[in-house]
């Protein structure tokens, strides 16, 4: 199959390269002539696992190509998949200019019939919208243009396993062809005919194959939405019962166990910590909350979901302001500034704001991320960027974890502590071991539960009934 790709973000270029890698002929196209140039070039605009060796591969054996030529990309193929940034207007509503302005040019520049694919993630009607444009646009072209909405569930820093091993692959479609052409594209991923899977070394484990579920266009859209914002609340839902959980003496870890392993709650999206960044989850749940307002539906519960975690950041350097006394003059050490681990991303990081609020402080900011150290540079320019944690933690006052990448757990946390000024560590994500670090001399505070520090000062100010003793 022919295929073009708009868009080559994070969405596209792994949507493109992997459908390239299940043997489809992939042009990618993007209006930024200078992420074409890059990729032209051989490296990528981004980092994401298994993808540079993925794009080699693919353009070498002529599957994939990249062009600044947006009109002959669109003739190219006989799919287009939009996949375009919708970021969010200053209201929380997605931005769908770049949907609209893709099927302006699609309708001007197409020479014969598409399937036209929304990738991107867009309010429920978007489909409707996008066929509207088609037409009003294309009413003088001999060519028919159908639409279908084929939502992405990729996780960056997993996206290309996330693409060739999903659990479900969601198709809306409003006429049997378009669902009979996106099954043949899906066709390899569906039946695991993966020849040579980089994720696995062509070793893949063995799984159920994935359901490709088709709905109307509007269901198809709302399933991205819905299930976006439900893993929000799930993550709202952990950090809420992290703080009853410091204000009772329980642990969030012991207590998000316990309910993960009852099968209609589950283990994931239960880690509380400093709350959920990225470009997808902190956009998508105010887009879906926008669009509720907008039908009269009451929001409420996704409203404190977003609450919850934008207060995230408030309650950690409530903490630190207390162990610290306060944070002028305070030099501390930011570890990890990507949204998670395993990627370079840092739009909406919880780090982002960590670094802001910091500096609103006048504290000493240093920071140091295997990845997204260059982007970050971008934001803050005059802060102090470490080449390794230890050079990171060589006179600070406190380390702070934004981002548990799993590298930092296995650092020489001994040398660390005998480096910094005060053997101290705010752990945002829960990542190291309260026990180990302690008995390392670290003063340690994770989320979720009171480090022995706060609870010895608790039991001290609780006064002794008469007769206790
Ligand atoms: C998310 C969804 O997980 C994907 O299914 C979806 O396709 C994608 O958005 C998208 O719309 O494109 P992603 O943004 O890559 O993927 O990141 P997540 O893995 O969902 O993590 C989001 C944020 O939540 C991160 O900041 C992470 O640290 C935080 N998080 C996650 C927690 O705080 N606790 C958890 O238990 C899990």
């Amino acid at each position: 199959m022919r295929i073009t790709v708009l868009g080559c973000g994070y969405v596209g270029l792994v949507t493109g390269t992997c459908l390239a890698e299940i043997g489809h002929s992939v042009v990618c196209t993007d209006n930024d002539e200078s992420k074409i140039d890059i990729l032209n070039q051989g490296a990528l605009p981004i980092y994401e696992p298994h993808l540079q060796e993925l794009v080699a591969r693919n353009v070498a054996a002529g599957r994939l190509s990249f062009t600044a030529d947006l009109a002959e990309a669109i003739r190219v193929g006989d799919v287009i998949f939009i996949c375009i940034g919708t970021p969010p207007l200053q209201n929380g509503e997605a931005d769908i200019s770049g949907i609209d302005g893709a099927a302006r040019l699609i309708a001007r520049e197409a020479r014969s019939s598409k399937l036209v694919v929304e990738k991107s993630t867009v309010p429920v009607q978007s489909g409707r919208k996008l066929t509207r444009a088609l037409d009003i646009y294309g009413r003088n072209s001999r060519w028919s243009f159908s639409v279908a909405s084929n939502p992405e569930f990729l996780r960056e820093g997993s996206a290309v396993l996330d693409f060739l091993h999903p659990d479900r692959i969601v198709v809306g479609v409003s006429d049997r062809s378009s669902e009979l052409l996106l099954r043949e594209i899906y066709r390899p991923i569906q039946q695991q005919e993966l020849r040579n899977c980089p994720v696995h070394e062509g070793d893949c484990p063995r799984k159920n194959p994935p359901e490709l579920l088709v709905t109307s266009i509007n269901s198809a859209e709302l399933i991205k939405h819905a299930c976006n914002s439900f893993l929000a609340l799930k993550i709202s839902y952990a950090n809420l019962i992290a703080d009853i959980c410091e204000s009772m003496g329980a642990d969030v870890e012991e207590v998000t166990r316990g309910m993960g392993l009852d099968p209609r709650i589950g283990p994931a999206f239960l880690n509380a910590g400093l709350g959920f960044g990225g470009f997808c989850l902190p956009k998508d749940i105010q887009a879906f909350i926008r669009l509720g307002e907008k039908v009269g539906v009451d929001v409420s519960l996704l409203k404190d979901a977003e609450l919850i975690n934008k207060r995230r950041i408030d309650s950690f350097l409530a903490k630190a302001t207390q162990a610290l006394w306060t944070l002028k003059d305070k030099h501390i050490g930011v570890l990890g500034l990507a949204f998670k681990p395993s990627t370079d991303d840092i739009r909406f990081a919880p780090a982002m704001e960590l670094i802001t609020r910091l500096l609103d402080e006048h504290a000493h900011v240093s920071v140091y991320d295997p990845q997204a150290m260059e982007k970050t540079r971008t934001l803050f320019p005059s802060i102090h960027y470490c080449a390794d944690p230890y050079e990171l933690a060589d006179g600070a006052e406190a380390l702070m974890i934004a981002t548990e990448w799993p590298e930092f757990k296995s650092l020489d946390w001994a040398r660390l502590s005998r480096l910094m000024q005060r053997p101290l560590v705010f752990d945002g994500r829960n990542l190291l071991d309260r026990n180990e670090m302690e008995r390392l001399g670290f003063e340690y505070y994770g989320v979720g539960v009171l480090s022995t520090a706060e609870a010895e000062a608790r039991c001290a100010a609780v006064p002794l009934s008469p007769g206790s003793r």
